[in-house]
């Protein structure tokens, strides 16, 4: 509660809903002045940013309704990674602009990178700068991806996530359903959805590699999703991290181009995951395809991504109109974002403004990002 004289010189006490202020040492009103001009000196108290803060109050969603809608109108949501400002407002222009929902999605790699207590006010800023552009109701939900522990998952509950990912994929299977159960068990309570995974991506990226692909076994999703109670599914069927999805040796090279043809998904799989948890939804990820003119751009302008290959965009729309109803796409950022950076040092090699270069780069991802929404996932007018 302000002191009297705040509330009788109807000063509207702002700071009290955005952070706790004390209100000593505030003198208020020129006594000479008609117009309340206000000389306050206020001290803001420290706020603890390991206090826990519930992301109801943040303004994000959790994945439940998103998922059931997605599942039952034949798309997917789409779930960006991002590390910094210019993802993060490309990703809520192109959700805007669209009318998408859509999963920030934050691994911990990015926690380390940019700093967890910054992730989670990112965040929260975008739900606000959503609102900015014009966005009523904004569908924003804030991720872990590829939680590797409890403990970082209760604590991505604790600052504000609406949503974790525990991945147990690379333990026995027990272990993971003891890990899995454990985790939800903790987010439930808070009302927060948990992603959990069963089979192994093969990849090449740091954090989440795995040296083989090992396909989910259809025979075991009913189990570990009624002992869980994870509410949606990551499975394995052919994707893989990173920007080198297949060897050479798995592909075909198209004779015309030279272009590497990955083998297809395998869709029997998911079909079987499908029969066997009907409507439960599915996650994909390891599903960046790779954009080839992005590739070229950066082999172009100095850079060195030979035979680069990701998974085609017809398959992931085929895989959209399935129980998937969230497909992880981090890889054709990050190509999108370095493609027009060094497209513009070669052009323009006096620039030294970080704006300079990071205007277009911001630019291409928002493209990308609406063209994943609309031409693939189909999460366009969905708000
Ligand atoms: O699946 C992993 C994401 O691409 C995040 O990668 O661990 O390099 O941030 P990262
Ligand atoms: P990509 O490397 O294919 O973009 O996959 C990202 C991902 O799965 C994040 O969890
Ligand atoms: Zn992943």
């Amino acid at each position: 509660m302000p002191p009297r004289e705040v509330q009788e010189a109807g000063i509207e006490p702002f700071s009290l809903v955005q952070r706790p202020f004390t209100w000593r040492n505030m003198h208020l009103l020129n006594p000479g002045g008609g117009s309340a001009i206000i000389s306050a000196v206020f001290q803001p108290q420290t706020r603890k940013t390991n206090e826990m803060v519930n992301y109801k109050d943040l303004g994000l969603v959790n994945t439940r309704e998103m998922f059931a809608k997605a599942v039952k109108g034949g798309y997917a949501i789409p779930a960006f990674n991002f590390n910094n400002m210019e993802q993060m407002q490309a990703i809520i222009q192109a959700a805007v602009e669209t009318k998408s929902p859509v999963i920030m999605q934050v691994s911990k790699g990015a926690r380390k990178y940019a700093n967890p207590t910054i992730l989670r006010f990112m965040a929260q800023g975008a739900v606000e700068y959503a609102k900015e552009l014009g966005c009523e109701k904004p569908q924003i939900v804030l991720h872990l991806d590829h939680g590797d522990s409890f403990e970082t998952c209760k604590s991505c509950i604790e600052s504000g996530f609406s949503s974790v990912m525990i991945d147990g994929s690379s333990l026995p299977y027990e272990e993971n359903v003891a890990v899995t159960k454990k985790v939800v068990d903790y987010a439930h309570q808070f009302d927060v959805t948990v992603e959990a995974e069963l089979g192994v991506l093969a990849g090449v990226e740091d954090e989440v590699s795995a040296a083989e692909s090992h396909y989910t076994k259809p025979e075991e999703v009913v189990d570990f999703a009624t002992r869980t109670g994870c509410d949606s599914l990551a499975i394995s069927i052919g994707t893989s991290h990173g920007a080198y999805k297949f060897t050479p040796a798995q592909c075909t090279r198209d004779p015309k181009t030279g272009k590497l043809i990955p083998p297809p998904l395998a869709f029997d799989v998911l079909k079987a995951v499908e029969e066997k948890l009907p409507g439960f939804p599915i996650v994909l990820h390891g599903s960046s395809s790779v954009p080839q003119d992005e590739v070229d751009t950066i082999n172009q302008f100095g850079g060195k991504l030979p035979d680069a290959v990701g998974i085609p965009e017809e398959q992931l729309r085929e895989a959209s109109k399935s129980a998937v109803c969230k497909i992880n796409i981090d890889s054709d950022s990050r190509l999108a974002m370095t493609a027009a950076i060094r497209k513009h040092f070669a052009e323009h090699p006096e620039h030294f403004d970080p704006r300079q270069y990071l205007t277009p780069a911001r630019e291409s991802m928002k493209k990308l990002y609406m063209h994943k929404i609309i031409d693939v996932l189909g999460s366009n007018d969905k708000l």
